[in-house]
């Protein structure tokens, strides 16, 4: 391994700023950041202002953004006719009520036009809440106790979720019979045994295991395109088996659109895959990068909440008003300026493209997209579940991954720097914007071809 691949080398552009600011929050903040998920070695690069498809420093310099705010931008930054929005919601109404407004009812019935499933919606503000509330709403419809979640998916912090997704298959047990394995500490004792794991694309385990525990499912919670491994697809006939085996064990399908909602169509993944779920939770480019998420569902379930029925729901920020006026104004520039077409294309140019390099320079890679989202994988092995992928995907640095995020900084191109490569793409992005990350990957691949052995 060359110089490239140490993780921990100084940034290959300039820094200095960033490396002040990290040192000041440090003091205060701990790790200097918001979490694992912002952090990166030897220190963070601080961000100070993404407009479009661009992202800037603190040290000044310019990036292409292919981050995209871990997906939720999707109209590109700073969006001028949301911006629109923001001042009118200002002048017209305020901020925030925590008391109910017409703006609530509005997006509600976008959603409920757009999403097959949806007949009744609720808001939270992040991705995490929505699960958490549609997850405990599934336990007091069936009156059971346990949640089926698949290996390597990430559905958010909470303790009936936070199992299984960056681990060692060691701890796990065999994948016919696996275990639950925590992922953070500090999880309340006992949350294991609501809660079982299978591999994503499993049909045979997941029948496996609605033989056995069918009776007390609750639930079960999916991504209907895998994103949290990348893009991985679901193989033929997975999810019109989860669909079956909830029907016939009369359990809750949720499906976990939180990347997929309103990035892949205005009906998410479920319009594309033809199942339709009970429940769906949604989030990110619901509102192009402001904190709103929803749930959505079947009247008889979503009914349930309170203050019809007695599944706590409620949260200060819910509703809030400027996040629901965004939402509104987004959903309407998604409907009558429909960006998907265009995102299709560029994302298949970027496939096109890095495919070529991969063949050109014969280096043992694959390159996955699925609309506007893509990942780069460093082997050439088929990945259709979490343990294809363990031995790169357990940690959040590992050396290949890290090194051609820095090459991509040098640039002038960010991507995320943790765990499998994966990229977002926003309407803002150009053919010339995906043309230079193609060649710089090509470049990439070039000039470490020695060290780019299959993982
Ligand atoms: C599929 C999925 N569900 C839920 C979440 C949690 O969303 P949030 O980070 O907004 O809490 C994420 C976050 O990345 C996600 O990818």
């Amino acid at each position: 391994m060359n110089q490239m691949h140490r993780a921990d080398a100084p940034w290959p552009v300039p820094h200095e700023r960033s490396k002040e600011l990290y040192e000041r929050a440090q003091r205060v903040i701990p790790g200097g950041v918001m979490g694992q998920g912002r952090f990166a070695k030897p220190h963070p690069l601080y961000m100070t202002k993404a407009e479009g498809a661009r992202m800037w420093d603190v040290d000044g310099n310019e990036y292409i953004d292919f981050h995209c705010a871990f997906g939720a931008v999707v109209l590109g930054h700073n969006d001028p006719r949301l911006r629109k929005v923001i001042d009118q919601t200002l002048d017209q109404h305020g901020v925030a009520f925590s008391a109910a407004h017409p703006l609530e009812s509005e997006l509600a019935e976008r959603i409920v036009k757009h999403i097959p499933s949806a007949e009744r919606v609720v808001f939270c503000c992040t991705g995490s809440e929505a699960t958490y509330h549609a997850i405990r709403r599934s336990r007091a419809h069936t009156g059971r106790n346990k949640i089926l979640k698949f290996e390597g998916a990430y559905h958010g912090w909470h303790d009936y979720v936070q199992w299984s997704v960056h681990f060692d298959p060691a701890e796990a047990g065999n994948a016919d019979a696996p275990k639950p394995v925590q992922e953070s500490a500090g999880m309340i004792r006992g949350a294991e045994d609501g809660l079982l794991t299978c591999g994503y694309n499993d049909i045979k385990t997941l029948g496996d295991i609605f033989a056995k525990h069918g009776a007390d499912i609750a639930a079960v919670i999916v991504e209907p395109v895998y994103h949290n491994a990348g893009v991985v697809m679901p193989v033929p006939g997975f999810l019109a088996e989860i669909r079956a085996l909830c029907d016939s064990n009369k359990s809750v399908l949720i499906f976990d659109e939180v990347i997929t909602g309103f990035r892949l169509g205005l009906g998410g993944a479920q319009v594309q895959c033809g199942i339709i779920p009970d429940l769906t939770t949604m989030g990110k480019a619901i509102a192009n990068g402001m904190p709103i998420s929803a749930i959505a569902g079947k009247a008889e379930i979503m009914n349930g909440f309170a203050p019809l029925g007695k599944t706590f729901f409620s949260g200060t920020f819910y509703g809030h008003v400027l996040n629901v006026a965004v939402a509104n104004g987004c959903m309407q520039v998604l409907e009558n300026e429909p960006p998907y077409e265009y995102l299709d294309r560029l994302g298949n140019r970027l496939k096109a493209g890095i495919d070529a390099a991969i063949d050109e320079i014969g280096i043992p890679a694959t390159v996955r997209q699925h609309g506007s989202v893509w990942g780069l994988y460093f082997t050439r092995r088929d990945l259709i579940g979490y343990r294809d992928m363990a031995s790169f995907a357990q940690t959040k640095e590992h050396p290949i991954h890290s090194s051609y995020q820095r090459w991509m900084l040098e640039n002038g191109i960010y991507i995320h720097p943790h765990f499998i490569v994966r990229g977002y793409l926003n309407a803002a992005h150009t053919e010339a914007d995906i043309d230079r990350l193609v060649d710089a990957t090509r470049r990439y691949f070039v000039a470490h071809k020695e060290n780019l052995t299959e993982l």
